[in-house]
């Protein structure tokens, strides 16, 4: 039997240790929370703070693990990087890991490949982020180097702006370094690009549709497919692509961000180097059938991986609606109940929903990724249809504010 260390043990990697489970793996996991709910699941699980690699490789050599990885948790990459290089385990390396979550070396690396992306540059204080902000123009997006879950991050329209924000973006990256980019409007779209032995290919393509407001690096709606088409459907996956070899990842899986403007052009937001939370796993499942999490667990104990695990066997239309507050369905304020979700699983074409809320939780306005307190994803016939399904099912969680 073969032992895998997960390096987090929250929410999405509960579910990820139960699936590897189930596959006939024994899990090892290390939180820093003694309360993490994947470490009760796992078969041995560990209170590490996963920022000690030192430690969390000690944790993985003591139980002779034969592969380490994580779900969802993008400052645990770089640790699960060092731990497999130390280890001799199979990993994507520390020199991707490190391109693929700190976003000032990200940049630097696209620019020498040529990978399209906004103008960018870094800042360290008040001086060399007004400097940066002159080199990029207005408007700008500002946010920390390397942090993510739309922490810290601000749109821009004015160096007033810039100057209220830079430490709170400071402060959110451990290294304490931001980056200021050229802000583009457009479509978003979020790609799952899967690298095999050095070679990378497109899985799925989908909108990422975003509130108004302060809330705009936020994903609250998923649509697949991408709602672009032929000569600019190409153009996003052959940037996706060239974004995934541009930091050298030979196998693993791949969260491109992109923005796609009015005028065709595609610009790279960021590439992550994980399978992405906000259940983009699901989507994945329910459009083309492939399971990422085996796909992961695969990659992370160095087996090949068949066509059969990883191209689409189907592709079907769907939307995932997060439950948030306006312009979603949830309304602000203090929770006193939260109804049953059976309505919204029985809705039409709904296949998952789940929801976080809880009685006593303040509901806010959107901003950060955390504020969407639940889903929906409904399929149909069509992306537009299955949108309305999954708005119209959403709408039928009953939540009482007071
Ligand atoms: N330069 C930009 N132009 C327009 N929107 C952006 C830009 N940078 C970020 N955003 C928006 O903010 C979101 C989060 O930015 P990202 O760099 O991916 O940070 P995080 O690591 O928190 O996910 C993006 O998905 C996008 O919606
Ligand atoms: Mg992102």
């Amino acid at each position: 039997m073969k032992t895998v260390l997960f390096v987090g043990a929250g929410r999405h990697q509960r579910r990820a240790i139960l699936h590897a489970q189930e596959l006939g793996l024994r899990v090892v996991a290390v939180d820093r929370n003694p309360d993490a709910p994947g470490l009760a699941a796992a078969d041995v699980g560990e209170t590490v703070d996963f920022a000690d690699i030192g430690a969390v490789t000690e944790v993985g050599r003591r139980h002779g693990v034969d592969g380490v990885l994580t779900v969802s948790a993008d400052r645990a990459v770089p640790v699960v990087a060092a731990v497999a290089e130390a280890l001799g385990l199979p990993g994507i390396g520390t020199e991707t890991a490190h391109l693929m979550t700190n976003k000032i070396a990200m940049r630097r690396t696209f620019a020498d490949a040529g990978v399209t992306q906004p103008r960018f540059a870094a800042a360290r204080d008040l001086q060399s982020a007004r400097v940066a902000l002159d080199a990029v123009g207005l408007p700008a997006v500002l946010k920390p180097a390397d942090s993510g879950g739309q922490r810290g991050i601000f749109y821009l329209e004015s160096q007033d702006d810039l100057d209220a924000h830079l430490h709170v973006a400071l402060d959110e990256s451990p290294t304490n370094e931001a980056i200021v980019e050229g802000f583009h409007d457009g479509l978003e779209l979020n790609g799952i690009v899967i690298a095999r032995e050095g070679e990378a290919f497109p899985l799925t393509l989908s909108d990422r549709l975003r509130p108004p407001g302060i809330g705009f690096g936020v994903g609250w709606i998923h649509v697949y497919p991408a709602s672009i088409y032929a000569d600019a459907l190409e153009e996003a996956e052959r940037v996706a692509v060239h974004a995934v070899h541009a930091v050298g990842l030979k196998d693993g899986i791949a969260f491109p961000q992109l923005i796609v403007s009015d005028d065709g052009s595609v610009r790279v937001v960021e590439v992550a180097a994980r399978i992405p939370g906000g259940q983009m796993a699901d989507l994945v499942r329910h459009a083309v059938g492939i399971d990422l999490v085996e796909v992961a667990l695969r990659q992370a104990l160095g087996e090949k991986i068949p066509d059969e695990l990883v191209l689409p066997r189907f592709k079907q239309p769907l939307a995932i609606r997060f439950l948030t507050a306006q312009p979603g369905p949830l309304p602000t304020g203090k929770v006193l109940s939260v109804g049953p979700l059976d309505p919204v699983l029985a809705a039409e074409g709904v296949v998952q929903a789940d929801t976080y809320l809880q009685a006593g939780e303040t509901i806010r306005p959107v901003r950060l990724d955390g504020d969407r307190r639940g889903y929906v994803i409904a399929t149909a016939d069509t992306s537009v249809e299955a949108l309305q399904r999954a708005e119209d099912a959403a709408r039928l969680l009953q939540v009482e504010v007071e």
